[in-house]
């Protein structure tokens, strides 16, 4: 079904998607167990470590500020520091394609009184970082960009807790902030203008500290002290949402997710594929560390137009490309639109113009707009060679889309999905081809 050289795969049409399937561990919990971890008092010892490699590029700058972590292959094990305990690194440290590591750790950073240069990859070092500088800043960090933008140099200072109000909903600057705040004097107040994935929230709350929430706002005073746990990281809805799509947009498909994460700030999801047509059944079976886990089977339906509305982005923000190539897998005639989704230009890639590129080279009708994109639904060719952009979750987009072809598909920089999901396409190669024959 596929072919990957060196960094190009080759996906083939398939008729329909079966089986059952777990997905890597959730990119976004793994990084705040680490993280959280490091700060904490104790051992924390992790399982179902997401095997990506934004995940180990956390690792990588917590040891280079001595941070003791063994790791080995999802169990990860953290010397935790305590409080204000890491220790300036001997050069930069690199957050990779990470926008998670770079920013959460600046919020550490900006509360250990020494200099730490946080780098990126190209990808990274394009990405707007005055967000978390303004809140960082005003609470007592010094932080040097390049125009707002990577590397970051921050010396970090003596903090004061401040009452902060985000301008765009990102749970990144809101974990930012209330880890700097866990350090600072007082109480540090986050008041997001839409709900965000409350990981941080929750695993905080697992590490020992009390956190206020109230609504949209979430607040913590200073100097509270994390106690080193056990924790398992449920497996990525993000990368389950690529399955998803491709059992809701290939008829005759069943895909089955076991072990997944099914926290309600990341779900929304599921009501989206179940308003394209499909049939969505979810059932939560365990929590770990507040997290629900559970199973999830997505079953082809009706296909039909669905649009995603405004406020409804910030809980789908990661699950975008996915349901583009549902879009682009409808019946001939049917719609996908999404407005209100300006942050997908400052992601990996730019991913309205880069998804907009690979989806019209794939014979896809795809307009652009400033903040989202619309799909009008016709047969994909296929015979295209498309682009990642150096982006994961568009190499997994034009992979499901490419399913759905009628030739096959190259898509160069395919290797990109070692970010979040390693083994993407042996698991594509797996769901796509069972029972068929072949
Ligand atoms: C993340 C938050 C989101 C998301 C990213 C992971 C997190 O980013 O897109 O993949 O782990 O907090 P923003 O905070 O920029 O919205």
């Amino acid at each position: 079904m596929l072919r990957a050289s060196v960094d190009a795969a080759l996906v083939r049409p398939a008729q329909r998607a079966s089986g059952r399937v777990q997905v890597p561990g959730d990119k976004s919990i793994s990084h705040r167990y680490a993280l959280f971890g490091a700060i904490a008092d104790g051992t924390t010892r992790i399982t179902g470590y997401s095997s990506g490699a934004d995940c180990a590029a956390t690792l990588a700058c917590l040891r280079a500020l001595g941070v003791p972590i063994e790791a080995a292959g999802g169990t990860v094990r953290v010397t935790g520091r305590g409080l204000r305990g890491l220790t300036p690194a001997a050069g930069p440290v690199d957050a990779a394609n990470s926008g998670t590591t770079m920013r959460l750790l600046a919020g550490l950073a900006a509360a250990h009184p020494f200099r730490t240069v946080i780098v990126g990859d190209a990808s990274l070092t394009r990405r707007p970082m005055r967000r978390v500088m303004a809140p960082l800043t005003e609470m007592g960090a010094t932080i040097q960009a390049h125009d707002g933008r990577p590397p970051l140099t921050i010396d970090g200072a003596a903090l004061n807790g401040i009452m902060y109000r985000p301008e765009v909903p990102s749970a990144q600057v809101k974990s930012s902030v209330l880890l700097a705040g866990l350090h600072a004097s007082g109480r540090t107040v986050v008041v997001e203008p839409a709900a965000t994935r409350d990981h941080t929230e929750r695993a905080l709350s697992a590490f020992g500290v009390i956190v206020d929430r109230d609504g949209l706002q979430v607040a913590v005073e200073g100097g509270q002290r994390l106690a080193g746990r056990t924790l398992t990281v449920p497996g990525d809805i993000s990368g389950a949402a690529f399955w998803g799509a491709l059992a809701a947009g290939l008829p005759g498909s069943v895909v089955h997710i076991d072990g997944v994460g099914l926290n309600p700030s990341r779900t929304a999801l599921l009501e989206i594929l179940r308003r394209s047509g499909a049939e969505v059944e979810a059932t939560t079976e365990d929590e770990a560390a507040n997290e629900p886990i559970g199973r999830v089977t997505i079953a082809t339906g009706t296909r039909r137009s669905f649009a995603i509305a405004p406020e409804e982005v910030p809980a789908v923000i990661d699950e975008l490309p996915a349901l583009g190539a549902l879009g682009a897998l409808l019946p001939e005639g049917s719609t996908m639109e999404v407005r209100g989704a300006a942050e997908l230009r400052v992601k990996e890639s730019d991913r309205i113009s880069a998804l907009a590129r690979g989806f019209r080279a794939m014979g896809a009708e795809i307009t652009e707009y400033p903040d989202g994109f619309r799909i009008d639904a016709r047969p994909l060719q296929g015979g295209a060679t498309v682009d990642a952009a150096g982006d994961h979750r568009l190499a997994m987009a034009f992979a499901i889309a490419a399913c759905g072809a009628a030739a096959p598909t190259t898509i160069a920089g395919a290797g990109a999905v070692d970010v979040s999901y390693p083994g993407f396409f042996s698991e594509l190669e797996r769901l796509t081809t069972a029972g068929d024959g072949r």
